[in-house]
């Protein structure tokens, strides 16, 4: 069977002006469906790059990238944003909520682009809030949460398209440690539900909680188990 995610030789170069910056350099990796995977490494060292291929919202400058054995490399710019609707979602450090918007609102945002009616739309964001705990915040805009509550309630934005695959790019970043414990079980326990999760961190005691630890070193995957 074909891995959920196959990276072949992968790079990303950028060009500042005559300059080339290799910020990935020949990364291949294959992840499972239902893998728990953390990515870990110095600032710099190509994560957020690295996840944003990953994600569909950006092209790698070479090589090859397999999602459920497609070559996404081959498709055009709204047929990759198809997929991205289709088969992820995101979760950011900063949250990433648009601040005009209730909870309910921002988590029905995806699910306008997948051409869901309004009221299956209200019917599936208020039990993605309600998975993440929220039953009684769906009318807050997200200055009246706080920074744990702002990130539950992108992670059930993450979730309402019932996607595949979870995206975090240090989502505990800007949490206390009680609050990014928090976070961590919902993603656990999402997991353990069979969404494939990858999630970039900084912090030892949220590899810790993954199943597989990639490190990364200028550009480079130097460990993956
Ligand atoms: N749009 C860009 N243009 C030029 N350089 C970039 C761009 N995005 C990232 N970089 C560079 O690529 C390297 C890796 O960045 P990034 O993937 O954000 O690292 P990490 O997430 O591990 O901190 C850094 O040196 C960064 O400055
Ligand atoms: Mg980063």
């Amino acid at each position: 069977m074909a891995s959920m995610i196959s990276l072949k030789d992968i790079t990303k170069t950028y060009h500042l002006g005559t300059i080339d910056v290799p910020v990935l350099k020949r990364i291949n990796l294959s992840i499972e469906e239902g893998e728990y995977v953390a990515i870990m490494g110095a600032s710099g060292s190509g994560k957020s790059t690295l996840m944003n291929i990953i994600g569909c919202l950006d092209r790698p400058s070479s090589g090859q990238y397999f999602l459920a054995g497609q070559d996404l490399t081959k498709l055009d710019d709204d047929e990759l944003a198809d997929i991205r609707n289709q088969y992820i979602g995101f979760v950011f450090q900063q949250f990433n909520l648009l601040p005009k918007l209730t909870s309910l609102s921002n988590v029905m945002l995806p699910m306008i682009y997948a051409d869901v009616d309004k009221s299956q739309r209200i019917e599936q964001a208020t039990a993605a809030l309600v998975q993440v705990g929220l039953s009684d915040r769906l009318q807050n805009s997200p200055n009246q949460l706080s920074g744990g509550q702002q990130q539950r309630v992108a992670i059930a934005r993450a979730l309402v398209n019932h996607p595949a695959l979870v995206l975090a790019d240090e989502p505990t970043g800007a949490l206390d440690s009680t609050t990014s414990k928090e976070i961590m079980n919902l993603l656990t326990e999402l997991n353990q539900k069979g969404t494939t999760i990858v999630v970039v961190t900084h912090d030892a005691s949220v590899a810790a909680r993954t199943k597989r630890t990639i490190r990364m070193v200028d550009g480079v995957i130097v460990e993956s188990k």
